[in-house]
Formats: C-alpha cells, structure tokens, sequence
C-alpha cells in the first residue's frame, strides 16, 4: 500500500529555523531494541529488578535475534505512513548495537554477531525514510558511570555501593560517551535526528545519590560535536540544555506547544502500550484510532508523533505492532495529505473535531460522528468545495442565514458566518472520517 505525499521539501528550513523535512514530515518510528528484549519486561527491567551485571550477562549470552529482517522493518514503516525512523543505538543498559571499538559489549560480540545499526541504516534508507538515533546517556554497564539515584545498584548496602563507587570516573565515560557518539555519526552517513536521552539533575532521582545532567555529559561540547559532525542534524532537548525541538513524551500537548511564550517545534514520542522496550505481558494497547487520533491531534497543535515498535529477542515485530501499524498504514495511504505539510489552523473547529491546513486546505477530522450535520464557524462565504477525504464524495453544504428560527426541518440558531455541512447517515469506514474543505484562494 503506497502512501503518496506532496513532494517533500529536502534542504530548506522552515519558520522555525529547523530543516523543513520535520515539520513536513510530522509521523516516524521510534524502535527500542536491545538486550532487555529477552527478559521482555520493559526496557528498564534491570533498574526495576536491581538485576547485577552479572546477572544480565545471560542476555547478552543467548541474544540470537535470527528472525532479524530490517527489510521487513522498513517496509512496516513505510506503509504505515512513517517518514523518519529512530533507532536505539545504546539505551541505558549500555549494549551497543553498533561495532563500537570501545567496547566489547556490543552486538557483534554476541553469538548473532552482526551491526544492528549499519542493517538498520541500510534499509530504511533504501525504503526513503530518514534516519536518526537514539542514543542513552545513561549507561547502567560501563565501569565508570557512577552509582546514582537510577542506577540498578541503587539500593546495594553502603559498603557495597562505597566499592562500587571506588575509582569510577566520570570524566573517563564523558570521554566514551562523546567516543561513541562520534563513532556512529561518522560512520553511517547522513544522520537526520539525534535523541539523546536523559538528564535527571534536579529531579526527584536525586534524593539519592544524586542525578546527572549537563556537567555529567559535557553537553555543550557533546552538542557542539554532533552539529559538528552532521550539520543541518536537528537534536532534541534532553542534554540538560537547549535542544532544536521539545519532546514531550506518553503525552499529548493540548496546544502548541512555548518555551517563554515563543513557539517550538515539538515531537511526542508515543508507544502501543506504555512500554518502549517489548513487554510481552502487556495488555494495555491503545486502538488504531486513538493512535490517529494522536497523530492529527498533534499536527493540529504544530507537533509530530514518533511511535515506538519495541521488537522481539527474535529480532520481528509482535502481532499488536504488526496490526497497529497496517491499519494506521490503511488510514494513511488516504488521508496521508491532511497529515504531511499540514500543521495547526487559525479557524475555530467545533467540539469532537480538529483542524489541520495545508495552504488552501483545510482538514476536518472527526473524532465523533455527529447527526447528519456539522456547524463550522467563520466559514461561510470560504469554502468552494468540500468532500470526505477517503473517497472524494461531495459533502454538500449551505450558509443558514442568521436569525433564522429552527423549525419543522429547518436548520437555524448558528451564528452569522457559519458554514454548515450535511454528512452522511452512515459514518464512513476508516478509523477517523475526514471532511477535505477546498478554501478560496487569497
Ligand atoms: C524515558 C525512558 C526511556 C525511553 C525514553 C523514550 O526516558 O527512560 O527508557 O527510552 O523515555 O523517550
């Protein structure tokens, strides 16, 4: 199924400074994949069952994904409609997924022995959509990350923790982490999007051994050396200092979204089911349509979706992440023009609706379906067609005079300048409906 979208701009920026390709592009894939896929307990397994290193070597040990077809990935991905991707290069448990020279632990060393990243870079590439990186400033393995307040040994005994402690040095892994940063942005062509992730310096973390932040990482020079090496590259905001966009997470804005009272370009990042790593036992899958909803509901607020598939220890996508992305896939491949280059619109929408607009279109989505009408306000006298977006039909509609009384079948009491549509009966079989208004042109 072919998703099809206004030709993408390549190099210019938009309003906000940032490479245009992001605000256009508004829908990508996040993918958590790493040793924690095993265990299948959420990424955070290790911190939340205080496992040791030597305890999670077993992971490391049987990580055999043979099943792995990043292919197969790509392919999910851009059927569904996703136009960027974003891979865990290392996340918290400190595995990298690269054949980092620094070191040995890595998926090359393990008995699968192949470069996640290159495959993955490989692929999606040849599929058209972008590339980015996730990469974890934390690192729960690495002998000199010192023991903090989310650390897996957080809650060894003193004395444990006081040996622990002994002779870890921060400045030698602000050394490895810039290390390995250069490595993957250095090696694997033009990368589009960095998420770094995260900082927790005055947080509730640091009730206990404190947390960590921009002095930790050296995130000025960290971020100085990622535009560096991958200029036009855009970073999010969790290097403890400013970043190119906000990243809100398992959450969505109810409005655009400010930093002091100035427009940002934001991205939320979103799950299937709470959890980024794959948590087999996890029921809590949210329903294609609120997944849509999600998305539009966002492009309405000026803000992208990038929803996370946590693969399997055999290297696949589950059945839920399968089916979610197919039928979010079956909404795009219609409605993909009120998503792609649309963004927030200045007209009112009613309640249970949202707008998005791109130039002279104007993006009617309906989260409820309403009895046979619709009252659009300030739009009388701006509209010169209109139509459902998933099978081009007339949606036909008339300006009610103000003033008119409703009575007997008569339409009336909508303020001046409404516009009202007539909608069909029957609600149209797609996960949300979506009224395309044809403006007059300026
Ligand atoms: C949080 C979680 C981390 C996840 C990230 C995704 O920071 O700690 O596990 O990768 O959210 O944004």
């Amino acid at each position: 199924m072919t998703i099809t979208a206004p030709a993408a701009p390549q190099t210019e920026t938009d309003a906000s400074g940032l490479p245009a390709w992001f605000t256009h592009d508004r829908f990508g894939m996040f993918i958590h994949w790493g040793l924690y896929a095993l265990p299948a307990r959420h990424e955070w397994v290790k911190n939340h069952e205080r496992i040791t290193d030597e305890d999670y070597r077993k992971y490391f040990d049987h990580f055999d994904p043979d099943l792995f077809d990043p292919t197969d990935w790509a392919r999910r991905a851009r059927e569904a409609g996703m136009k960027y991707a974003v891979l865990t290069t290392k996340h918290h448990e400190g595995f990298a997924l690269w054949d980092s020279q620094l070191t040995d632990y890595k998926a090359t060393n393990t008995r699968f022995g192949r470069d996640i990243v290159r495959e993955f870079v490989d692929a999606f590439r040849a599929e058209g959509i972008r590339i980015g990186f996730y990469h974890s400033l934390i690192d729960w393995h690495h002998p000199d990350f010192t023991i903090d307040g989310v650390h897996p040994r957080r809650d060894d005994s003193p004395e444990e923790i006081a040996r622990l402690q002994d002779g870890r040095d921060m400045a030698r892994y602000r050394e490895y982490l810039h290390g390995q940063v250069e490595e993957l942005l250095t090696g694997y062509g033009r990368i589009d999007y960095l998420f770094y992730d995260f900082s927790y310096r005055d947080n509730d973390h640091e009730d206990r051994w404190g947390g960590k932040g921009r002095d930790d990482w050296g995130s000025e020079e960290l971020m100085a050396l990622t535009k560096r090496l991958q200029p036009g590259i855009i970073v999010n905001d969790r290097l403890d200092i400013p970043g190119d966009i906000v990243t809100p997470e398992q959450y969505q804005p109810d409005k655009p979204m400010e930093v002091d009272g100035v427009p940002v370009p934001w991205e939320a990042c979103q799950t299937f089911n709470g959890s980024w790593g794959y948590d087999r036992d996890n029921q809590d899958v949210k329903s294609v349509d609120l997944l849509v909803r999600m998305l539009v509901d966002g492009v309405s607020n000026n803000g992208n979706m990038l929803l996370n598939v946590g693969p399997t220890g055999r290297g696949e996508f589950d059945p839920v992440a399968r089916r979610s992305l197919a039928g979010i896939g079956e909404w795009m491949h219609q409605h993909a023009r009120s998503v792609y280059g649309a963004g927030p619109s200045s007209f009112r929408a009613p309640a249970g609706t949202v707008y998005t607009q791109r130039g002279d279109r104007l993006y009617l989505h309906l989260f409820t379906w309403p009895f046979e009408h619709v009252h659009l306000p300030d739009l009388a006298g701006k509209v010169v067609y209109a139509q459902l977006l998933n099978d081009a039909s007339e949606v036909r509609y008339r300006e009610i005079p103000p003033g008119t009384r409703a009575q007997n079948t008569g339409l009336g009491g909508q303020p001046a300048g409404t516009l009202t549509l007539t909608l069909p009966i029957v609600r149209p079989d797609v996960a949300v409906p979506v009224v395309e208004l044809f403006l007059q042109e300026d």
